[in-house]
Parts: structure tokens; sequence; C-alpha cells
């Protein structure tokens, strides 16, 4: 079935992130392809046109079957936000541990004591995969409703042969049954399961000789990622299973220098790793071979601020060093439990020093390269995928500013717009707070 042409036209800042067909690097960044009074024309799921309202050529209005009149509202319209670091594959929450960490336990004393990703692998021992699925598709809808159309999906929670297969096939079920698309990527070698603290040669083992042939052989991921850190895997350990992936056909992405400047973001170019990601402690070593290698850098903000880190990844550093600057949420019941990619703006933008521009970049086009989708996704341009995300702003630099709230009225993924445009009703309430006013205002 093919879906029907879409026309949107007068929306008031259209931004295109048009540009060269690889990951946006330094003043690139601030490039947003902004058309003014720019129109859209979708069809079978894809881009069809794009530009100025005054220039639609007639005979594609003509074949358009909806034509949706933004009459120049204050709406900004941008591409999805392609999340390119998430972990939605688990079981339950993890509000005991946040507590723990107001009240002064640091995330690595918590993961010491058998906290951490170990219990939501504990709990993930104990759901089955449909229940991992359901708890997939609960959130979903909350990525699509705040204007994410893509987003990666990592196992991780899993650490047995068993666990990690039932992750990863819950994704994929989880993937026919909603229109949020994900990028599945295993991560095996999240943390050492307890049983095997004291014998990473077994657990390595257990990743190269089991866990990794079946991935492969269902072909249930794209990516292999490593936790590469501080307490977790050392760089040899890493290089093996990455190396091990590869022959499986498992691009390599790595978790980064969070915790400690470790040389993983080296070990990242060295293995022409599609992105490496965290990156707080990244040495300025790490941003030469990254730079160097034009492998991107997958900042997650979110998760700074949520375990009050003391230093945010170096952005400026890192895209005035030439390297390309993803963000992503690190959507996890963990370190990260947001969603929210307008709120990873919001904390870029004052806290790392992005632009709102930069910062737009790093959530569409350099997240699309980060999950090597670049040529189809991220960027409003003929032939990429119809995904986009209209947000109730008079201009892009609100979206950060105006913080904490969710502006996006209305997301399309693959041409089909969610919500129906049911924002533009003359009796739409989106925000429950119109409908509260009396009648004669
Ligand atoms: O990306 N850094 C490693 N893994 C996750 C944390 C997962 C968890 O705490 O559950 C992260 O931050
Ligand atoms: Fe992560």
């Amino acid at each position: 079935m093919t879906d029907a042409n879409l026309a949107i036209l007068h929306i008031h800042q259209l931004l295109t992130m048009a540009g060269p067909a690889r990951p946006r690097v330094g003043a690139e960044m601030n490039g947003l392809g902004l058309i003014a009074d720019g129109a859209v024309i979708l069809g079978d799921g894809r881009i069809r046109w794009v530009g100025p309202s005054s220039a639609v050529p007639d005979d594609l209005r003509r074949q358009c079957d909806r034509i949706v009149d933004l009459a120049g509202r204050p709406l900004v319209v941008l591409p999805g936000f392609v999340d390119s670091h998430a972990h939605p594959a688990f079981a339950g929450t993890r509000e005991e541990e946040y507590e723990l960490r107001i009240r002064g336990a640091t995330y690595e004393e918590i993961a010491a004591r058998g906290g951490g990703i170990l219990n939501s692998a504990r709990r993930v021992a104990q759901a089955s995969r449909e229940q991992i699925t359901a708890n997939i598709l609960h959130y979903a809808p909350l990525f699509l409703a705040h204007g994410t159309t893509t987003i990666e999906a990592k196992s991780g929670y899993g650490l047995s042969v068993d666990g990690e297969l039932k992750l990863l096939r819950a994704i994929r079920d989880a993937g026919a049954h909603t229109p949020l698309e994900m990028v599945p990527t295993f991560l095996g070698a999240h943390a050492y399961p307890a049983e095997y603290r004291d014998d990473h040669r077994g657990y390595l083992n257990l990743i190269i000789h089991d866990m990794l042939p079946r991935v492969a052989a269902e072909k249930l991921a794209v990516f292999c990622d490593v936790f590469c850190d501080r307490g977790f895997f050392s760089v040899a350990e890493t290089a093996e299973i990455l190396e091990a992936a590869a022959r499986f056909g498992l691009r390599p992405k790595i978790h980064a220098d969070e915790l400690a400047p470790f040389g993983a973001a080296e070990l990242a170019a060295r293995l022409n790793a599609v992105g490496a990601d965290h990156l707080e402690k990244i040495s300025p070593a790490g941003i030469r071979a990254m730079a160097d290698q034009r492998t991107v850098a997958g900042l997650l903000p979110g998760t700074a601020f949520n375990l009050a880190l003391e230093h945010y990844p170096p952005a400026r550093a890192l895209i005035d060093g030439g390297v390309p600057v993803a963000l992503a949420t690190d959507f996890n019941p963990g370190s990260c439990f947001t969603l929210n990619m307008q709120l990873i703006l919001a904390i870029a933008c004052t806290q790392m020093k992005m632009s709102p521009a930069e910062a737009l970049t790093a959530a569409t086009i350099n997240g699309a390269h980060a999950l090597d989708q670049g040529d189809r996704l991220g960027s409003l341009e003929p032939g990429k995928a119809a995904d986009l995300a209209v947000m109730d702003c008079a201009d892009y630099r609100i979206i950060p500013y105006f913080f904490g709230v969710n502006h996006c009225v209305e997301t399309i993924k693959g041409g089909r717009p969610m919500n129906g445009f049911a924002f533009l009703a003359p009796t739409a309430d989106t925000t429950g707070f119109r409908s509260a006013r009396p009648a004669s205002e």
C-alpha cells in the first residue's frame, strides 16, 4: 500500500538540515538549511520536494491528496529527532538508587554494591520476553510524542545468552507494533555479571563464542557496543569483543571515557567505530584521534545532569577540534531516565555551550550518522524518509530556551502524521489549559 501524498505549506520556520552527505563538523553544525515560509511535499513515506511555499511546483501540488496549510502560524518544522543512544529494553525502574545518589552515594559505589546495571539485569532475568516488549511499547509513544522518530535500542541488561537474546528479540517484536523506528545494538558487554566478576575470560568467551554467533545468525543487531571504562571493560577486552563482532558483521560503538580518561575514544577511532559516546573524560589525544577519523561523538548531557557529574562532555573542544557531535538521551532506568530530546537540547546549550543550531544538528542529521543512517534519515531532502516533527514555537531557539515542556504538537513518521494535525482544529486543546479558561476568554 502506498501512502497518500501530503503537502505542508506556509511553514513559518522549516529546518531542512540539508548539506553534505556526511556528518557535520565545525561551523557546518550551525547550518540549519532554514527556509522561512517553507513547504514540504511527502509521498510514499519519503520527502518528495522541499522549498519555499512560493515555489511549490503545480504538478506536485495537484498530486497531493491532502494539503495542510499552516498559514504562517508560529511553528517550527524539522526532521524528527534521531536519538542515537538509548537503552529501552529493560524491566522495572530504579527510583531507590536515584534517592541514594541524592543522599550522597555515587553511581560507581552503587554499581560496586551490585546495584546499577546488575539491578536491572536481575529484573530482566525475572521478566518474560513479552513483558520486555510491552515495556518498550509503553515508552515508544512517548518518544514519538516528543518529536523523536528513530532511536537506537540497545540490549545490555540480559548479561547471559538467554537474557541478551530475550532483549534483542523483544526489541524486534516491539518494532512490529510501533511506528517508532528502532536500530538494534548488542550490548552484552555492559557489565560483568556477578558470577563472572572474577572470571573476565569466562564472560568474554561467552560473548564471543555464544552470544555473538546467535545474535548474528538471527540478525538481531546492527551494532555491537561495549562499556569501556574504569570498573567495567578494559581497552584490551573491548578491542577483543569489537574485533570479534566485526567478523560477524556488527559495526563497533563504544561507551567511552565516561568515568575516567581511559583511552576508549582512541580505541574507537582505531577500530573505525561508527561512534564513541559519553566522553565526559576524553583526553586531548582522544579528541585528535576522533577528529582524524571523523568518528561521531555521541554526547549524553542528560546523564551528567542526572548523575550530577562534575564534568559535562567537552562539547566545545570536540566541535572546535573538528569532531562531529551528536546528542542523544541515553534513555535508561539508571543513569538517565528521560526520553525527551528537547530537554537534552536545553542541557546541551546551557551546560555545554552548544548553540541552539549546533544542538539541533547534533540531534538530527549527526544523530542519523551516529547510527550509520545519514543517507536516509536526519534531514529533509528529496528521497529521504518523511520523518518530521512540528514544534509549537515561533523560533527554533525557543525549543531549548523554553525548557521542561513538550513543544511537539505533531510527529510524522514515514509520511504518516501520528495525530492527524489535530492541533489545527479550531476546537483543539493540546494543552488541557485552554479548556480550563472561562468560555468568555
Ligand atoms: O549509558 N554507561 C553505561 N550504561 C548506561 C547506564 C545504565 C544503567 O545504569 O542502567 C549508560 O549510562
Ligand atoms: Fe548508555
